[in-house]
């Protein structure tokens, strides 16, 4: 079986993929480059899987999909002289030229592009340094073909950068299907009888909390998890950044794909909905159960007092996959129901920002 991506068009899931990355992007950028503010002069893109930039029908790769969103930002990118580091990297010096030909047509002088061909620790370690300068900013996107690139001390290093976005790409189904074999094994260190012990549909998840489990106890770090389910197998995206914002733009994209559960391809939790079908029970259109859990827990934790104010309200919505506008309804609903104080919550990323007045949450 014909196993490279690149033999042939891409398929739904590989698609579903490039369009989060894409929508993401979309979104990263401009908090770059499209503020009055510089507070970055750097801006360094790395796509350490690059592949060769196009499908056999001409459909565009991350290489392209980077160059054509930055090109949005020519006119601010001069004005403003920020510095654009691109690296693209693919072991397959095949790919490599057929990227480099096909960056031709691209050419300009307002970014620096460097293509190399080499193993992605080699040019991980290679690239350090340049993630690490002070002043810059760093979007790194890791397409990885299965699931042994990114193990514990890559990612370990990763978070530790300062102002960098991450994306991942891993074959979740790969760890499931060969939890004892060690070619597999060596690279995560999940239990066994955890992955037997969970359901095929939500190993992405199983993974993506592996992840998070690495992340030191003193850290403020953010993950989340989009499952994508191909022909071949389950596979998932894992994104990961050490400011709020970060995360709260990369789950209104996953949210805008997904917008029953903000998290798969499918149907993750087996709902089996129909949009619009009403409950034969409660005569109410059909809910996510994602979304019923989230709404009681988030009230129970208002009402008992375990979550005091909107900067805690924020937090803890988009550590648990929601976006401000599902927290704004319970809210909503609360006051309504006269069980809190209608004071000025801010349930935004405001909330973060210097001299920002945190607002405590009141009970009746
Ligand atoms: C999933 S594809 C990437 C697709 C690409 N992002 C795109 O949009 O077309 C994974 C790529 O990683 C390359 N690759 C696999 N193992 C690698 C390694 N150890 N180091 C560097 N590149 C590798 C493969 O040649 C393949 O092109």
């Amino acid at each position: 079986m014909d196993r490279d991506l690149h033999n042939k068009p891409f398929d739904s899931g590989t698609k579903a993929k490039l369009s989060i990355f894409h929508d993401y992007l979309k979104e990263w950028l401009p908090v770059f480059l499209a503020k009055k503010e510089t507070y970055w002069h750097t801006i360094n893109i790395f796509d350490f899987f690059s592949g060769p930039g196009i499908d056999t029908n001409g459909n565009k790769g991350t290489p392209l999909l980077i160059l054509d969103e930055l090109e949005v930002y020519l006119k601010e990118i001069q004005s403003k002289n920020i510095i654009i580091n691109l690296y693209f990297n693919d072991y397959s010096a095949d790919k490599i030229e057929s990227l480099k030909s096909t960056l031709t047509t691209y050419e300009n002088s307002f970014f620096n592009i460097k293509v190399e061909s080499k193993d992605f620790k080699k040019a991980f370690k290679g690239q350090l340094q340049l993630m690490s300068k002070k002043d810059t900013a760093n979007l790194l996107f890791l397409d990885q073909t299965g699931v042994k690139q990114i193990d514990e001390n890559i990612f370990k290093s990763i978070i530790e950068l300062k102002t960098t976005d991450f994306l991942f790409f891993i074959s979740s189904s790969t760890i499931k299907r060969f939890k004892n074999h060690p070619a597999i094994s060596a690279y995560h260190n999940i239990n066994p009888d955890e992955i037997e012990n969970t359901e095929y549909d939500q190993i992405h998840r199983l993974v993506t909390s592996y992840y998070r489990g690495l992340i030191p106890k003193t850290k403020s770090y953010y993950i989340a998890p989009f499952s994508l389910k191909k022909k071949a197998g389950l596979y998932g995206l894992i994104f990961g950044s050490g400011n709020p914002f970060g995360i709260e733009k990369f789950l209104r994209t996953c949210w805008k794909i997904d917008p029953l559960r903000g998290e798969a391809n499918f149907d993750i939790d087996n709902d089996k909905i129909n949009p619009g079908q009403i409950d034969l029970f409660t005569g109410e259109a059909q809910r996510p159960k994602k979304i019923e859990k989230f709404e009681s827990e988030l009230k129970n934790n208002i009402l008992l007092k375990k979550i005091t104010n909107d900067k805690e309200l924020y937090l803890y919505t988009l550590n648990n996959g929601f976006i401000p506008t599902h927290t704004k309804k319970v809210i909503k609903e609360l006051i309504k129901n006269n069980k809190i104080k209608k004071n000025n919550l801010n349930i935004s990323y405001k909330v973060f920002k210097n001299n920002a007045i945190v607002t405590n949450i009141e009970l009746n």
